[in-house]
């Protein structure tokens, strides 16, 4: 769910809530008060509780069995279900089960203090319900919930026709049993995803004489690569330089080449080779600070002669070949559980 819709839900919660017009349902009317809210935000939560919370609508929360009363009842009878059915709000419906009003316990005590326990519950019901619709989403409950902290709403259809009830301990049981699910499923992709990454890696990119747009490329996608794989973050780092240094001179140094890269369990293995110019003398490009490069390619920031150096430093092995007139293959490997400081 994106911010906006986030948004744009919790406007509607706002307005439905001034919509619902509490002014006149006294707090003290309500029993179960002291419930608390649950402690969700439809605002902030994970977007996979989020999700949950716009998704799943009252219906498929709400209980469907309530226990009911009419106006005509008598508040002794609605004491005696509150007692025989272990609850503590009756709703209040007509003959076409609409609903009219709502008994809470507290009802009942105040009836019982006043000496009118007998009289009809139609005058002593709560008239102004606070209810829920049956097609809103759990957000609105949630909202509800930490608003109200009433602890029942009584759940209606568009015909204002009763259809279920819904408490906290609904909205919680309902929740846990949906992110349980959730987090199992989560759970499962990320252990294919842990497979896959930890699975061995062939990788090839070409490389262009003097294409410095495309320089960097492959030292980039091996190095990202790596680090889906849940490995150190120091190897990757060597394998990361070598890869840099060796791409940079086939762009630099050679007509352009192959870059490839072989991720195995135990350790990674570049191979960049090209087919020119070549190297005559390995031994002196081998020497920190001995380069060929021009003043062009010096005002670009290369050419300080360190790249092989530095490649064979960070290796676990290291080899080139190359002689004038042919190209140049070096390998470096690296172990993914390498002793070597770097
Ligand atoms: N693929 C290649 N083809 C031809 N010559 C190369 C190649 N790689 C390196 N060389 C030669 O080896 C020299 C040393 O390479 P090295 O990478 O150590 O230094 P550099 O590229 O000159 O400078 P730096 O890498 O510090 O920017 C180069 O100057 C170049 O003459
Ligand atoms: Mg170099």
């Amino acid at each position: 769910m994106t911010d906006s819709q986030a948004d744009s839900q919790m406007e509607k919660i706002e307005k439905n809530v001034s919509d619902a017009n509490l002014e006149g349902v006294p707090i003290s009317n309500v029993s179960g008060a002291s419930l608390e809210g649950i402690p969700i935000s439809t605002v902030d939560s994970p977007s996979a509780v989020l999700e949950l919370i716009y998704q799943l609508k009252i219906k498929d929360v709400m209980k469907t069995a309530v226990i009911t009363a009419s106006g005509s009842d008598s508040m002794r009878r609605i004491q005696a279900l509150m007692k025989e059915n272990y609850i503590t709000g009756v709703p209040i419906v007509d003959e076409r089960r609409n609903l009219v009003g709502l008994v809470s316990i507290d009802d009942v005590v105040t009836a019982l203090d006043e000496g009118n326990i007998h009289c009809h519950a139609g005058e002593r019901m709560t008239r102004n319900v606070i209810v829920l619709e049956d097609d809103m989403p759990l957000s609105f409950a949630i909202s509800y919930l930490n608003k109200y902290r009433y602890g029942r709403y009584p759940v209606v259809n568009k015909k204002n026709e009763l259809v279920g009830i819904l408490t906290s301990k609904d909205v919680v049981g309902t929740l846990l049993a949906e992110m349980n699910r959730e987090v199992l499923r989560l759970e499962k992709i990320n252990q294919e995803k842990g497979k896959c990454a930890s699975a061995s890696a062939d990788m090839e990119f070409a490389t262009v004489q003097y294409d410095f747009e495309l320089a960097g490329r492959a030292s980039t996608e091996i190095k990202k690569a790596l680090k889906t794989r849940n490995i150190d973050p120091k190897i990757i780092r060597r394998v990361a330089i070598a890869s840099y240094e060796l791409e940079i001179n086939q762009v630099v140094h050679s007509v352009g080449g192959i870059m490839r890269c072989s991720i195995q369990p135990d350790k990674v293995i570049v191979v960049a080779s090209d087919t020119g110019p070549g190297i005559a003398d390995l031994n002196l490009a081998l020497q920190e600070g001995w380069s060929t490069a021009n003043e062009w390619i010096r005002s670009l920031g290369f050419g300080a002669g360190m790249g092989l150096a530095n490649t064979k430093r960070v290796s676990d092995e290291f080899s080139i070949d190359s002689a004038k007139g042919m190209g140049t293959t070096v390998r470096s490997v690296v172990y993914i559980n390498s002793p070597k400081k770097e």
